[in-house]
């Protein structure tokens, strides 16, 4: 690294290797203590803490400053590293502290409204409202930090291995499938919009057709679409697309990836080829198509064991066309009361699930209310089917394929927490592969594409989208980590000829699919080589390595759960000149909205003015 700074190092790398040394530090004071003849300062910067002594041999003037020190002032340091006399074991810096010989007050700071730790209580909305204090606390230091790393390790991963990294725009047109759009009205063209993109895909599909043949870009991509622990509305993609590879390919460049990654960031060595399960097997053993692969119990089929059963609950359900799947929990028998089976069967009535039937297995004896349906040859099978040994909580749900899987995904999640079985640690990886191209959204009320209207099906799949298109299987991929999606691709369509059978499939007309993709199909009939990418969520995958619950924690600048920001205060509303340049009028109806928005910030400016600025106004 370059010296190019008067600072001799960080307050977190003064080490005993600096002992003896003059060193000039800056930092944030944490915390002074003043035990009237000595004080003890402990100086923070990005690094860590470093104890800071001034004694009373170290003159008057500095005694008065080292008095005058409060929370979170800035300040510039000179000293010389010197051993402790009781070392602190649990700072990396606790073997020496720096006898000050000289301490400037850069700046002062008021008493901040949360302290700068990393257990801190302040609700989130203080937090982001004073994200530069927030972003001071360790742990978010070093979550960005990882963060940046990450970056680090995907620029160099793609520069070694011959990807160009090309920009796309952020100004693009809107395209109603997926999520809504973010859009941004024209002044020149009034009434008209671009659109944020939700990601690059047209675009780096495009510059295959334009002979890059390998692309990738830190893409910064927009959605509109309700928030939660791993949404953002902006978030980053790791974004690739190659020319004449097929899955195994993209696949082979993903590892390749992640295992730098893994290496650079969190120095583990990932084993690789990562597993591959197939939508079907996750959707049956997981109940999800982000499987959780860290620990076993696994969802079980038990339909063929109760379809005669006298519990017309389950014998009915099979009757209907419907499904009996359970699970077994180890060691469940004694740690779920009959109030916590209770909780459990109302939290999957989200999941549709009409109740959750449950048995206990103790001391080779089932109880609980439905045990008294269980014939023995019933209760021999589920003894094999789950491999029993006793001590298991066994629950079932009957109903149709996708709420048994819907619900059983769940309550996994919460008994695989609740019962301890989650290694700490572990990053387990897996290739979710064989998709159905379709799926059939229950709100739109219409079949939409699985992965987008760009995927390729597999060869059974094109014959049958002549036919029956929904029951294509695609030639996609996800990537899951630990039970979430960190990221997917797809061989894409590049003939002519099958992405209008797509496009047609989803309901399109030939003239809306021209008027929205005109651009595309031409394209495909000039050259067009095949092509496959795959794009990885950032946040996501960062949140994860750093072990955070929420994508928040590894974003600089990110939104709250209602999609602002309570920092600068976006979105807000703008002039009335502003919105007569792009022709815009806000609907009566959201007037009042506007009118509240622009009461609750005024207020909130004149508070802030009122309890901190300084200056007279004529
Ligand atoms: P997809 O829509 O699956 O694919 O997105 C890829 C990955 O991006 C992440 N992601 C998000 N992260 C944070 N906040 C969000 N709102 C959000 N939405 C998605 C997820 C997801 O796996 N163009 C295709 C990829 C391709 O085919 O190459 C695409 O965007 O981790
Ligand atoms: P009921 O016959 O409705 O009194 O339900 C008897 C037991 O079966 C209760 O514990 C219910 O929670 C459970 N149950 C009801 N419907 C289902 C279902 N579809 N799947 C699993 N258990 C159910």
């Amino acid at each position: 690294m370059m010296k190019m700074d008067k600072r001799t190092d960080y307050c977190g790398n003064i080490t005993s290797k600096y002992e003896g040394i003059e060193v000039t530090l800056f930092g944030w004071v944490q915390r002074v203590r003043n035990l009237g003849n000595l004080v003890f300062i402990d100086l923070r910067d990005r690094e860590g803490i470093v104890q800071v002594v001034v004694n009373k041999d170290s003159g008057k003037e500095l005694m008065t400053i080292a008095d005058e020190l409060g929370s979170e002032y800035v300040i510039e340091v000179k000293g010389k590293v010197v051993k402790r006399s009781s070392v602190n074991p649990d700072m990396k810096t606790g073997e020496v502290e720096v006898d000050a010989t000289k301490i400037d007050i850069l700046n002062k700071s008021k008493v901040p409204p949360f302290e700068i730790k990393d257990d801190i209580t302040a609700a989130e909305q203080t937090r982001l409202k004073y994200r530069y204090l927030d972003l001071r606390r360790p742990t978010l230091q070093k979550a960005i930090i990882l963060r940046a790393k990450i970056l680090r390790a995907v620029h160099e991963f793609f520069d070694e291995n011959g990807f160009i990294d090309i920009e796309t725009p952020i100004l693009g047109k809107s395209s109603p499938e997926g999520a809504r759009d973010y859009l941004v009205p024209s002044r020149i063209y009034p009434g008209s919009f671009y659109a944020l993109p939700q990601s690059p895909q047209l675009f780096k599909q495009l510059l295959m057709g334009a002979g890059f043949d390998k692309y990738y870009q830190l893409a910064k991509c927009f959605r509109d679409e309700d928030l939660r622990g791993d949404r953002q509305p902006e978030f980053t993609q790791i974004d690739m697309e190659t020319s004449f590879l097929d899955e195994k390919g993209v696949q082979d460049y993903t590892e390749g990836l992640l295992k730098k990654i893994m290496k650079d960031v969190m120095n583990i060595d990932l084993k690789t080829p990562i597993k591959r399960i197939t939508w079907t097997d996750s959707m049956n053993k997981y109940g999800c198509d982000k499987p959780d692969t860290r620990y076993e119990m696994f969802i079980h089929d038990l339909s063929p064991i109760f379809k005669d059963s006298d519990f017309k609950v389950f014998s009915g359900a099979i009757a209907d066309g419907g499904y009996v799947k359970g699970l077994a929990v180890k060691n469940g028998a004694k740690q779920y009361s009959r109030k916590k089976i209770d909780e459990k069967a109302d939290y999957i009535k989200r999941y549709h699930a009409k109740g959750l039937a449950w048995v206990k297995y103790e001391d080779g004896e089932f109880s609980g209310p439905v045990s008294r349906f269980l014939t023995d040859e019933n209760k021999e099978a589920l003894i094999k089917e789950f491999n029993l040994e006793g001590e298991e909580l066994v629950v079932f749900v009957a109903d149709n394929w996708k709420v048994c899987c819907d619900s059983l995904n769940h309550l996994r999640r919460e008994f695989a927490k609740e019962t301890g079985i989650i290694p700490k640690d572990v990053y387990d990886f897996v290739w979710v592969v064989d998709w159905p191209l379709f799926e059939y959204d229950e709100g739109l009320g219409r079949w939409i594409a699985a992965h987008h209207p760009f995927t390729m099906p597999d060869d059974e799949g094109i014959k049958l989208l002549d036919t029956e298109p929904h029951k294509a299987h695609a030639r996609s991929y996800d990537i899951v980590m630990n039970g979430d999606e960190m990221g997917g691709g797809s061989i894409r369509i590049h003939k002519r000829s099958i992405q209008e059978k797509m496009f047609k499939a989803l309901g399109f007309t030939k003239k809306r699919a021209y008027e929205q993709f005109g651009y595309l199909m031409d394209a495909l009939d000039m050259g067009f080589p095949p092509h496959a990418g795959l794009a990885i969520g950032l946040d996501r995958f960062a949140m994860m390595l750093a072990q955070k619950d929420n994508i928040r924690d590894v974003t600089a600048f990110p939104k709250n759960a209602n999609a602002s920001e309570p920092m600068m205060h976006a979105p807000a509303p703008v002039t009335d000149q502003q919105l007569e340049d792009i022709g815009i009028q806000v609907d009566p109806a959201f007037e009042k909205s506007v009118k509240d928005t622009e009461a609750r910030l005024e207020q909130e400016a004149a508070e802030d003015a009122a309890k901190n600025a300084t200056w007279d106004e004529d």
